[in-house]
């Protein structure tokens, strides 16, 4: 008798990040407990041995610099064997398939894959494959939830929060994500991770820039007027213009994007001084931020950076420990 596999209905291991919704809220505030001890520890000159004799492969079929450098700083502080796997030196440019190559680092004794790819559900695919743990380093304009979790570590950080406090602290803060919302991962993530944590979302930008239907959402708000939203917001996140995922077709007129949407130094003035600034990078520099908005005192883009590197450590150790849900 021959079995056929549907492969949709094979489900992935419960050690994957693939969306912030893999993740509990009782999880999330165990992330931020992790995430402060590494954090404890990053500086001083020794390695922690949680991921001894495991190793982590590397699997970017997209350019980066933060993600990718941050989880092999976070790995090998954690003692781990990083594997760092390149798509353009690799066997798929002799026309191996992604599913063979998966499977041979899993052969090759793989136990954790790090993946960030342009096309949406990659990662999600190969945990199927493989059965392995799987983090989504940023897939196309789906996800990228570690992007999400650092940056809300470092709001715990800048807000000098204790951790019994993290529960109930971000009920109500207005968030206002400003920019390319339709083709950021990064604002799914923050979306879905602010709403869990009861946070009011305004998203602002361009009609051609917000998702359809997302009005329906509770907890989200629309806005096309960013000067109306300044004075009451308590983190301003501002996103990159996806160059890479426009259309060929796209009418964006940069200049008026810039004249409604850029944080310059007449809209700064609007500002609480109590706002924390956030942006994921890489900016644009002169369209999303002028360089008023790097010298305002909340301006947290170099914390996003270095946060990240705890953030990844937690995550890698739930990974490798008890995983991301309650089970
Ligand atoms: N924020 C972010 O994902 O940056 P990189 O593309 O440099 O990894």
């Amino acid at each position: 008798m021959v079995f056929f596999l549907d492969e949709n209905l094979i489900k992935m291991p419960n050690n994957c990040l693939i969306t912030i919704n893999d993740i509990s809220r009782n999880q999330i505030f165990e992330f931020l407990r992790l995430s402060n001890e590494f954090l404890s520890v990053i500086k001083k000159p020794v390695k922690l041995a949680a991921l001894n004799n495991k190793y982590v492969a590397i699997m970017f079929f997209e350019n980066s610099t933060r993600t990718r450098v941050s989880f092999e700083i976070a790995a090998k502080k954690l003692s781990a064997e990083v594997i760092n796997f390149t798509s353009t030196t690799s066997s798929i440019n002799k026309g191996e398939s992604l599913k063979d190559t998966v499977i041979t680092l899993k052969s090759l004794g793989a136990d954790i894959l790090i993946v960030r790819h342009s096309n949406e559900g990659v990662p999600s695919q190969i945990a199927k494959w493989s059965q392995l743990s799987v983090i989504n380093a940023g897939d196309g304009m789906h996800q990228h939830p570690t992007q999400a979790l650092g940056d809300l570590l470092t709001l715990t950080k800048s807000y000098n929060l204790k951790p019994e406090t993290y529960q109930d602290f971000f009920k109500d803060k207005k968030v206002v994500i400003v920019g390319d919302i339709l083709h950021s991962r990064v604002a799914r993530s923050l979306i879905d991770l602010f709403n869990l944590l009861g946070c009011n979302i305004v998203l602002v930008g361009p009609p051609e820039f917000i998702p359809e239907g997302v009005e329906y959402f509770s907890g989200i708000e629309i806005s096309y007027e960013l000067d109306k939203e300044l004075k009451d917001t308590d983190v301003l996140y501002m996103l990159r213009i996806q160059s890479e995922r426009l259309g060929q077709g796209s009418s964006l007129n940069l200049e008026q994007y810039r004249q409604y949407f850029s944080l310059n130094a007449k809209r700064v003035k609007l500002l609480s001084p109590k706002v924390f600034l956030m942006h994921p990078g890489p900016v644009n520099k002169g369209i999303e931020l002028d360089e008023a908005a790097f010298s305002l005192p909340g301006c947290l883009i170099n914390e996003q950076v270095k946060y990240s590197v705890p953030a990844r450590m937690a995550v890698l150790f739930m990974a490798a420990t008890k995983g991301f849900s309650d089970e």
